[in-house]
């Protein structure tokens, strides 16, 4: 399929923008400095925290925010269980979640969570974290999807 052409010149701190490559959803959000702060705290609840399953990513992407760009993330808004749609649930937030919820994705179909790099925790249904699909930057607000 032909590559996606993501214009993210409107992209505000902790918005997401959806658009659709091969028939899926991609997610792209801006990231806040205390949303990637929280990231690295995370890393002992996760199953897979610095994301060692290539399958889920290409090569180039790599670390605990599983981005090009620190702030700017870009994934498969697919449930890796079993397709659903999880929910953004970016801010901190205590209730009905988890008291301890630095902010992420919730899949409401059977309870899989994922932080704002759409790591997988630890406990949960989905078994690797939400794809990282391949991407560039073709300049400072384009993104070139596929
Ligand atoms: Fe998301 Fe089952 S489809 S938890």
């Amino acid at each position: 399929g032909a590559p996606v052409i993501a214009d993210i010149s409107g992209l505000q701190e902790g918005q997401r923008l959806i658009f659709e490559w091969r028939g899926q959803p991609i997610w792209i959000v801006k990231r806040s400095k205390a949303t990637l702060d929280a990231l690295p705290t995370l890393d002992g609840e996760l199953r897979d925290p610095k994301s060692e399953n290539l399958d889920q990513q290409p090569s180039y992407i790599k670390g605990e925010f599983r981005s090009i760009k620190p702030d700017i993330s870009v994934l498969v808004g697919l449930c890796t269980h079993l397709g659903c749609s999880p929910e953004m649930k970016a801010e901190i937030r205590p209730e009905p979640f988890d008291p301890a919820w630095k902010g992420g994705y919730f899949c409401p179909c059977h309870k899989s969570k994922f932080d704002m790099a759409g790591r997988v925790f630890q406990g949960v249904p989905a078994p690797t974290n939400l794809p990282v699909p391949p991407h560039h930057f073709s300049d400072d607000n384009t993104i070139v999807i596929g």
